[in-house]
């Protein structure tokens, strides 16, 4: 069925390609200029284009494994194959280096190349868009000041006729909305500044909403209706938000900012290094998203607060250790089910740190709190039970140890068969045995992303707070 939609889907795309070829899909060449002088640029400048690029997660994705920031060369992997970040470095042959400051605006608020080539929304310039040319200005300044590097990225591995960089400007014409941010007069200025940064450099929506078998955002109420980032899920930031303990303005300042908060825990996989770059920033900036997300949330209803309450309440009863039985302390439950097995390896595993009562980031969350084991999918704790946490490299960090090697896919079963029924209202998840072995295969790879900013870092290091 879903191979079906999708050769319709790419059918109705290439006809519409068709028609808004005339119209649309024509772009001139911006001429190439001579590479500016990096001493041209005031510092001023170039040191909020670094803030700007914080914000835009620029070298996360503009970076290969091992290799020179913002000289591209990852592969995205899309539905649709896999699609390489360019080398955005001034170098002039294989960088931006010949790119005029109109070109590079250019690239970001239409999402097309200085040759005038349509770029794939890979290049999250659907948000990017609503980016001012002011904005631009001091990005363009930064990414003209950074170390040149030659380097080509691969060829992107697409089929016909996704190929054809023509059939982009149908999907433009579908989906895409030229910017820039249009700000709402009624709402004040933080609220504005948060709209502004998490709607566009910040892209929130790219991992936060879901998308259509076109790869497009979905509009309405499907936005920041949750969505899917690298195998992992990107929770509901609207008010389907499943987190135990609402979200606020307070809460979220923080966990943006530090890359963790009391009572929802740590930030892992994709939303790792998104915390790491907002953490550069000062923290109105973090405040200012956080204001935004929290009126997107809005008002818990009556029963979710109540819930909320009566979860903090039992954790002020609650003596340390008591929450789920304990290895030794208890006899153990007796043994009927994959739940009850898995609260014999809970109370084994890991319900020292758990139930602990050691405060965050070093002490692991009351799983009655975490938005983990109440989200919509087990993906984000198989990664975490599987890979565990690990340290920051070269920094302080919360530590949890990984259970690959200690558990077997069924007991990974068990054990979260066991925590969603213990420490959650919802109702079981599907048989997580596809994706346990998904993540199995991914490896500690998948775990964690690492930031590439933070030692070879052309950023500002002088402002970068340790996280934790
Ligand atoms: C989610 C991943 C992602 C992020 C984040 C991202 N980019 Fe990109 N970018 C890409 C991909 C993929 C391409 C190549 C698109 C293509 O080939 O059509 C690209 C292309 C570009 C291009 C066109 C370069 C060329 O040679 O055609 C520019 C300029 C660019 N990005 C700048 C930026 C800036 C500035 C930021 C941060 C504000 C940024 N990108 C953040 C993925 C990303
Ligand atoms: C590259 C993908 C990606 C981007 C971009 C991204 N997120 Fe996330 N986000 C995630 C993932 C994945 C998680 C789940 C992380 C976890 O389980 O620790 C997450 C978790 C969160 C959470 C915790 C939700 C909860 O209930 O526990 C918040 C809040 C959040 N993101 C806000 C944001 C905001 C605001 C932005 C934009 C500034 C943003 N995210 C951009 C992928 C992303
Ligand atoms: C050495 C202490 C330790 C042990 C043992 C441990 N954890 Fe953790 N765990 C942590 C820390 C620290 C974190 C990060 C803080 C946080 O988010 O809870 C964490 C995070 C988590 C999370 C994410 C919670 C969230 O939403 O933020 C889950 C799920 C989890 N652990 C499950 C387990 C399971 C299941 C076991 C046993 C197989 C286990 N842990 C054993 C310390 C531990």
């Amino acid at each position: 069925m879903k191979l079906r939609h999708l050769a319709i889907g790419l059918l109705v795309l290439v006809l519409v390609g068709a028609g808004g070829f005339l119209a649309l899909a024509w772009r001139s060449e911006i001429a190439p200029v001579e590479r500016a002088e990096a001493a041209s640029f005031a510092p001023e400048l170039v040191q909020r284009g670094a803030d700007l690029a914080a914000v835009g997660n620029c070298v996360v994705c503009h970076t290969a494994p091992g290799g020179k920031p913002f000289a591209g060369g990852l592969g995205l992997p899309t539905p649709f194959g896999t699609i390489y970040a360019t080398n955005i470095t001034p170098d002039a042959e294989t960088g931006i280096g010949r790119w005029s400051e109109a070109a590079f605006s250019r690239s970001m608020r239409e999402g097309v190349d200085r040759e005038g080539r349509h770029l794939y929304p890979a290049f999250p310039y659907d948000h990017f868009t609503l980016v001012t040319d002011d904005d631009n200005r001091a990005l363009y300044a930064y990414l003209m000041t950074r170390e040149p590097v030659s380097a080509e990225a691969p060829a992107n591995e697409l089929p016909f006729p996704l190929n054809v960089r023509m059939v982009l400007a149908g999907w433009k014409l579908l989906f895409f909305r030229e910017g820039p941010f249009q700000p709402d007069p009624a709402k004040d200025g933080t609220w504005n500044r948060g709209a502004y940064l998490a709607e566009g450099l910040g892209h929130c929506g790219a991992c936060h909403t879901p998308r259509n078998v076109f790869g497009a955002e979905r509009k309405g109420d499907a936005h920041w209706a949750g969505g899917e980032a690298e195998g992992w899920t990107a929770y509901a930031l609207n008010e389907a938000s499943p987190a135990p303990i609402p979200w606020d303005v307070d809460s979220l300042t923080h966990y943006l900012h530090k890359g963790w908060e009391a009572r929802h825990g740590v930030a892992r996989g994709p939303m790792a290094p998104v915390n790491t770059n907002l953490g550069t920033l000062p923290e109105e900036e973090s405040r200012a998203i956080a204001t935004y997300v929290a009126s997107r949330m809005g008002e818990p209803s009556p029963e979710r607060a109540a819930r909320a309450q009566r979860l903090l309440a039992e954790e002020e009863a609650h003596a340390p250790g008591t929450l789920a039985p304990s290895a030794g302390s208890q006899a153990p439950p007796a043994v009927h089910d994959a739940a009850d097995r898995g609260a014999v390896l809970y109370a084994g595993a890991c319900s020292t740190c758990h139930d602990a009562g050691r405060p965050l980031p070093y002490g692991g969350l009351r799983l009655d709190h975490s938005t983990a084991i109440s989200g919509p999918t087990p993906a984000n704790p198989i990664h975490v039970i599987l890979n565990g946490i690990p340290a920051p490299e070269g920094e302080r960090g919360p530590i949890m140890p990984g259970y690959a090697g200690a558990l077997d896919d069924g007991q990974i079963a068990d054990l979260l068969a066991y925590m969603r029924r213990t420490f959650s209202d919802r109702p079981a998840w599907d048989d997580p045995a596809e994706l346990i072995a998904k993540s199995r295969a991914r490896g500690a790879e998948g775990g964690q992303r690492s930031l590439p900013t933070a030692s070879d870092a052309p950023a500002n290091p002088s402002k970068r707070e340790p996280t934790w």
